[in-house]
């Protein structure tokens, strides 16, 4: 159950003529929202997630940006602190660290390695260099490397496409309909997800029931254009459980990629709290007024009873929150968006919201959702000084 509290915009009137707008670009242009498309036939990524369940204790899960993000947010979102069982998943590609690159290829000595490369152009530079070396490795280490190697990239072209089909890797496609930040609810998100032994069927239905209610959604679109054109130009997205950071994560890549360019958009920040209370809380409370909040609040089924208090803690972090966004309405806009419990759900309903928010706010902003001209542009300068 998700629930919005959207009370402290009720003095900004939401426009009729913008939900029409939004309405009808998106019926006229969503060429790239294949994402938009949830009839997703699961049966071939649960019978890979299941293999490499059997077989692995260790999954390499190799990517960059929206090739690891979704993934990442969901996994951790949805499994324990501590012991989070076999197989171990471990992100890699994601910096050119030479020392994680090292420590990474000593780690797996020894353990049953399955990697999944995940990459849609096949040529992003962090991604591809570390998979040369985990392949090297792969290849000296077991007969049967071919089987454990499965990509996932564009279907018609690029090199991991071709190595692919070379070396017989088992092979998911990235729809050419949908761009990397939107790409958690297809094979990119799903395979990783589902070898964490989290119910993909879930998640889906979650964002099922968040496109059939788009109510909320289109209010907080409106609502942040509303915001932005007040000159709020920072949305910081607030949890008070430290498991959901890497879904805040996501969403800075989902906003500041998609609205982030023709020198407009809002900046996404985020928070943990509370531990950041103790240190962003004061400019929020009392600094350059820039900032609006949107809180993530969760529901918990864990019970603390805290004596001194004689409550339970997941009440008292509620407290926190609402004390904390009570603080703030003087000097900054608070959303509170409160889901029941941390479940697939839950989290498939948040990952539809945004996406569906994120393409409906760049229609309002005159920008494209779904390129990311600055990303390639730095992509190119790195290769050419290579
Ligand atoms: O959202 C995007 O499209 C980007 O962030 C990409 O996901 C990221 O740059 C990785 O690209 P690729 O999957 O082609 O390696």
């Amino acid at each position: 159950m998700v629930n919005f509290d959207f009370s402290t915009y009720n003095n900004i009137k939401l426009l009729d003529s913008d939900l029409s707008h939004i309405k009808d670009r998106f019926l006229s242009d969503n060429n790239m929202a294949g994402w938009y498309d949830l009839d997703i036939n699961t049966s071939n990524i649960k019978k890979c997630a299941d293999r490499i369940k059997r077989n692995a204790d260790i999954l390499i899960v190799i990517g960059i940006g929206g090739s690891f993000l979704g993934a990442k947010c969901v996994i951790d979102a949805l499994t324990p602190y501590f012991d989070k069982g076999k197989p171990e998943i471990i992100f890699a590609g994601t910096s050119l660290s030479s020392d994680y690159l090292v420590e990474l290829l000593e780690y797996i000595k020894g353990k049953s390695v399955y990697v999944n490369v995940i990459s849609k152009s096949g040529t992003t530079l962090e991604p591809m260099i570390c998979f040369d070396k985990v392949f090297d490795y792969m290849k000296k280490t077991y007969k049967d490397y071919k089987d454990r190697i499965i990509a996932t990239t564009d279907a018609k072209e690029g090199k991991l496409l071709e190595l692919s089909k070379a070396e017989g890797f088992e092979l998911f496609e990235v729809p050419n309909d949908i761009g990397g930040r939107y790409s958690v609810l297809t094979p990119v998100g799903l395979i990783p997800i589902a070898v964490a032994g989290i119910d993909i069927d879930k998640l889906l239905d979650g964002a099922k029931l968040a496109k059939d209610n788009l109510d909320d959604c289109y209010k907080y679109t409106l609502i942040r254009d509303a915001l932005y054109l007040d000159n709020k130009v920072v949305e910081s997205f607030d949890v008070y459980e430290p498991k959901l950071y890497y879904f805040t994560e996501w969403l800075k890549q989902l906003f500041g990629e998609s609205q982030g360019k023709s020198d407009k958009g809002i900046l996404p920040i985020s928070t943990v709290n509370t531990r950041d209370l103790h240190s962003l809380g004061q400019f929020f409370q009392e600094g350059n007024p820039i900032i609006f909040s949107t809180v993530i609040y969760n529901g918990s089924d864990s019970e603390v009873f805290i004596e001194k208090y004689n409550k339970n803690l997941s009440d008292i972090n509620e407290i926190a929150m609402k004390s904390v966004s009570k603080a703030h309405y003087s000097h900054m806009n608070t959303n509170i968006i409160t889901i029941d419990r941390i479940n697939a759900e839950n989290i498939g309903y948040l990952i539809f919201f945004f996406e569906m928010s994120a393409m409906m706010g760049s229609y309002l902003l005159g920008v494209n959702f779904y390129d990311q001209p600055g990303v390639n542009a730095y992509k190119n300068n790195i290769k050419e000084c290579l």
